[in-house]
Order: structure tokens, then C-alpha cells, then sequence
């Protein structure tokens, strides 16, 4: 590989947004760096990539796992971007939601993002841009008492880090995205679904492809003076209406 390629880590990078990221940061002419914790999937879709010419490698880890990241980014030439984007998701209303499953959503989308990050920055020493994917769910959500409280988490840790980071010439920024045709979203019942789209300004539902551009915006080395920035793409929703 070229040195002078910029080097970009994309987690959860198997299926649905994190692979629509992968495509689009190939598209803007990173290596990329795919990182999943289901094999076969990742191994898939790493295959199609490559064959059709694309720079990626691929790794089956989990972000919960500090030493198999750590051995990851330190096997790396150099290390410009990161996307966390792995995330677990359930709907579960507050009353009824187990202790068990709360620490369970915020040790894979806090304590992952946060152990990714950590490891990450020690790779940065020329600076590098580090983008989070949250969650217009942050906000609140119907059933989203865990899924919103881990939202919150990795807005929190981005926002913190950003200040933190900023003189060394780390940029840290997130992307929200609403609801978004993705495994994620299929795993509700129909009528959930139904519900929750008619809910939306614009009707509609947003594609990976949507998210992947918010990332690619804050992964473009043109992209300075930016940080500690949330960008909101949910169709609207977020700007007021019924949130449950
Ligand atoms: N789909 C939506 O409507 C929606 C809305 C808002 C936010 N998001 C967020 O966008 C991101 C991607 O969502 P998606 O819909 O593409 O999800 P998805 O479930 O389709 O994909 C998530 C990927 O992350 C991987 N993953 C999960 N835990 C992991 C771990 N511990 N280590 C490594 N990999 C792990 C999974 O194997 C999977 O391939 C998530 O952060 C999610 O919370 C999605």
C-alpha cells in the first residue's frame, strides 16, 4: 500500500451503514480498515470489495475486546480516520428493561466506542479525525430508555473527548441518524415500523448511503476547524415534533 494513503478504521463495517461507509471512504480514496465482530458476513463483504478492486483488509473482532484493538491499530502503517459505528440495538420499554441488558447495551456502544478511541489516538501523532455514530435516539425515544442512555454516552464522549483531543489535532464529531433501512430497523415489527415512519417529516426513510455522506464529510481531510459537532440526519424528526 501507498504510505501516502490515508488509512481509515470502520467497525461494524459487515452490513448496513458501516458498510455503506466502507464504499463510500473507497470512493474518496482511503485504505480501509474493516472491523466487525460477526466473521463471516465482514469476510463476505470484504471479498466482494476486494475483487471489484477495493482497498480494504478486514478483521473479526469485538470493539469490547482492548488487546485484539490494540493489536489491530498498532499492525497498522498509519491510522487517519475512525468511524464507530458498531452498535447493538433492542427496543425496550424502562419498566420492564433488565439491569443485564443495560450494562450489555452501554459496554458494546460506550465502553466499545470509548475502547476504539483510546487505542486509536495512540496511532494519531499527526493529528486524524474520529467520527462516532450516535443516535437521533439521544434525544428520547419510545422504549429507547438503554438504546437513548447509550446515545447520550457516545454524544458525551465525543463532545468531552473533542476538547480534550483538540490540541493534538484530533477532531472528534458524530453523525445522528433517524431511522434508517438497515438490519437494525427491520428487526421491529411491521407495525412499529409503519408507525415510526409515519411519524417522520418527510415520510420516508433514510438509506445508509445518507449517513455514509455525513461521515465522509467529517473523514475528508478538507474538513478542518470542525469538532465536537453533532450532525442530525433523521428526515427532520429531531427538529421538534413527537419523538415517541
Ligand atoms: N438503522 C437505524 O435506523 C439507525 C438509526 C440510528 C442510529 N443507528 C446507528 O448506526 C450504526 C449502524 O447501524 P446499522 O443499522 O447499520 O446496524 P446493523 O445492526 O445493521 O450493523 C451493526 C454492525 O455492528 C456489528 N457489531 C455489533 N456489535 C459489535 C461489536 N461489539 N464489535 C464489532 N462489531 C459489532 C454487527 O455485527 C453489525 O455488523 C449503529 O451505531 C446504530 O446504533 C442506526
Amino acid at each position: 500500500m501507498n504510505s501516502k494513503i490515508e488509512v481509515a478504521i470502520v467497525t461494524g463495517a459487515g452490513q448496513g451503514i458501516g458498510l455503506a461507509t466502507v464504499n463510500r471512504l473507497l470512493e474518496d480514496g482511503f485504505h480501509v480498515v474493516m472491523v466487525d465482530r460477526q466473521a463471516e458476513p465482514l469476510a463476505t463483504a470484504a471479498a466482494g470489495l476486494k475483487a471489484a478492486g477495493g482497498s480494504v483488509e478486514h478483521h473479526a473482532l469485538s470493539i469490547t475486546d482492548r488487546a485484539a484493538v490494540a493489536a489491530l491499530v498498532a499492525g497498522l502503517p498509519r491510522l487517519d480516520v475512525v468511524v464507530n459505528n458498531a452498535a447493538v440495538f433492542w427496543d425496550g420499554k424502562f419498566d420492564t428493561t433488565s439491569e443485564d441488558d443495560f450494562r450489555k447495551m452501554y459496554d458494546v456502544n460506550v465502553i466499545g466506542t470509548f475502547i476504539v478511541m483510546q487505542e486509536a489516538i495512540k496511532r494519531m501523532s499527526r493529528g486524524g479525525r474520529i467520527i462516532n455514530v450516535a443516535s437521533r435516539a439521544y434525544l428520547a425515544g419510545y422504549a429507547h430508555a438503554a438504546y437513548g442512555t447509550s446515545k447520550a454516552g457516545v454524544i458525551g464522549l465525543t463532545r468531552s473527548s473533542a476538547i480534550d483531543l483538540a490540541e493534538r489535532g484530533i477532531l472528534v464529531n458524530a453523525v445522528a441518524p433517524g431511522l434508517i433501512e438497515t438490519e437494525m430497523f427491520r428487526s421491529l415489527t411491521p407495525e412499529r415500523q409503519q408507525e415510526l415512519i409515519a411519524k417522520q417529516p418527510t415520510k420516508a426513510l433514510g438509506q445508509p448511503e445518507d449517513i455514509a455522506n455525513g461521515i465522509a464529510f467529517f473523514a475528508n481531510p478538507r474538513t478542518q476547524n470542525v469538532t465536537g459537532q453533532i450532525m442530525t440526519l433523521d428526515g427532520g424528526r429531531s427538529m421538534g415534533i413527537s419523538l415517541y
